[in-house]
């Protein structure tokens, strides 16, 4: 049995050595089934291995926040660049069009918003019926990770995943920091790696130190959220560091949606993503891109 006292912490993380995927792009999947790989194959380009995820579900927490008051403005000119839409069902029905061929990361838990002093409660609200009805690509359940609603979370994952393998639906395990959650390394490794063994098959978290021993010690596919609206250059940067330490893609929404020129963001993030730019080369995109 695990003690909470005399733990001793991970210290080799052969960070040399790469997990080395044999016969499928996608880490830590190469066993399973036709269906879940064919959906993993349309989040995650064959070519790159990698995907640039465009987040717009901040509605279900937020309301209507900046840059998304008008999803049918905001997010169409956006969605053209991005490889998956992560989105509430509600969101997706009313701004695309179903003519328009992209994967789906379907966000399925819910249930506390910002009026809540604690948002860590959720449950998974959204069933299998209709997230194979919405063609979604894979499902998104929110985690909090060191909160007390720690257990409630976990269940949901799992009834997810249990239902996720059940249908070939990969799942996307959110690693949620509370307010007053602690944002260290150490915490990130705790979280990703039991979000990762509930069965998840794709990690989404923050961006944090030593985050390549994060990425190592994750064994499947880990995505980067972007976070608060922070400088464009310092959210290239940002998705660059992500991606040069192994990120297997980025999911942003705020930093894109209310940069200057959001289009021109998610158009730069897409160089350091799939064609290996630079924080600095994206942002030189960036600024010869944007409109002025
Ligand atoms: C919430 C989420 C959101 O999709 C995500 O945080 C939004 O992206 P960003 O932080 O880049 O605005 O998963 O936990």
């Amino acid at each position: 049995m695990a003690d909470r006292d005399g733990i001793q912490e991970g210290k080799n993380f052969y960070l040399d050595q790469k997990s080395d995927n044999k016969s499928f792009h996608v880490k830590g999947m190469e066993h399973c089934d036709w269906g879940m790989k064919h959906r993993l194959s349309r989040i995650f380009n064959p070519e790159s291995g990698r995907t640039v995820m465009l987040a717009f579900d901040h509605g279900y927490i937020m309301g209507a926040t900046s840059g998304l008051e008008r999803l049918d403005i905001a997010v169409p000119p956006l969605a053209e660049h991005a490889d998956v839409l992560m989105a509430t069902r509600g969101a997706l029905r009313s701004c695309i069009s179903p003519t328009f061929d992209k994967a789906v990361a379907l966000r399925v838990s819910g249930g506390s918003t910002v009026l809540q002093d604690d948002m860590s409660l959720e449950y998974f609200m959204v069933n299998m019926q209709e997230s194979l009805r919405m063609d979604a690509a894979c499902i998104a359940i929110q985690t909090y990770i060191g909160s007390k609603n720690e257990a409630q979370t976990l269940r949901n994952l799992n009834e997810a995943v249990n239902q996720g393998n059940q249908y070939g639906i990969p799942v996307l395990g959110v690693v949620g920091v509370g307010k007053e959650m602690e944002r260290t390394s150490k915490f990130f490794l705790t979280a990703v790696r039991t979000v990762a063994e509930m069965g998840a098959h794709i990690v989404k978290t923050y961006y944090c130190d030593d985050f390549e021993k994060i990425v190592a010690a994750c064994p499947v596919p880990i995505v980067v959220a972007g976070g608060k609206k922070i400088p464009e250059k310092d959210a290239l940067e940002l998705a660059y560091n992500a991606i040069s330490k192994g990120a297997a893609g980025v999911d942003m929404g705020r930093n894109v949606f209310q940069a200057e020129d959001p289009v021109a963001m998610i158009q730069a993030i897409r160089k350091v993503v799939h064609e290996g730019k630079t924080g600095e080369e994206a942002y030189k995109f960036y600024m010869e891109t944007k409109k002025s």
